[in-house]
């Protein structure tokens, strides 16, 4: 499913208008995500560190989570802003992917502007997906 040019300046909103929640003590590096749901309802989510480094949680993960646990299983698109419009880690292509291959995820800088427009299919080539489990 595609996305006019209104629809994603409105996720890129979204997830700027969160970003100066995330809790990022020690990498100093805010990002924040909002997820586009198929129902039409946008999730935000921030990164959310901890002490305990390995248990901080990914902005877009939050998003995903949010919206997941609210009931959503689409998403149209993803939007994360950052400083540098840095991409998204291996662990939440991962989580994008278990919700489909072909959302579109936009990658903005602090400004709004979008550096970087791919899929989750483009970022997670070969990707495992539910359908590699057997059948149960
Ligand atoms: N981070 C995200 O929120 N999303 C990503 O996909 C990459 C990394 C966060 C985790 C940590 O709080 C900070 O950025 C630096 O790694």
């Amino acid at each position: 499913m595609n996305i006019n040019d209104e629809q994603k300046d409105t996720l890129i909103q979204a997830a700027m208008a969160v970003r100066h929640w995330a809790y990022v003590p020690y990498s100093h590096y805010p990002v924040g995500a909002a997820v586009l749901s198929s129902s039409g309802k946008i999730y935000d989510g921030v990164n959310v560190e901890s002490a305990a480094y390995p248990t901080t949680m990914c902005a877009e993960r939050v998003a995903i989570f949010k919206a997941v646990s609210e009931g959503e299983r689409e998403f149209v698109a993803i939007a994360v802003v950052t400083d540098n419009a840095g991409s998204s880690c291996g662990g939440c292509r991962q989580v994008m992917a278990e919700f489909g291959l072909d959302t579109i995820v936009l990658f903005a800088d602090a400004e709004g502007n979008v550096r970087f427009e791919t899929t989750v299919s483009d970022l997670l080539p070969g990707a495992f997906t539910p359908k590699d489990l057997p059948a149960v």
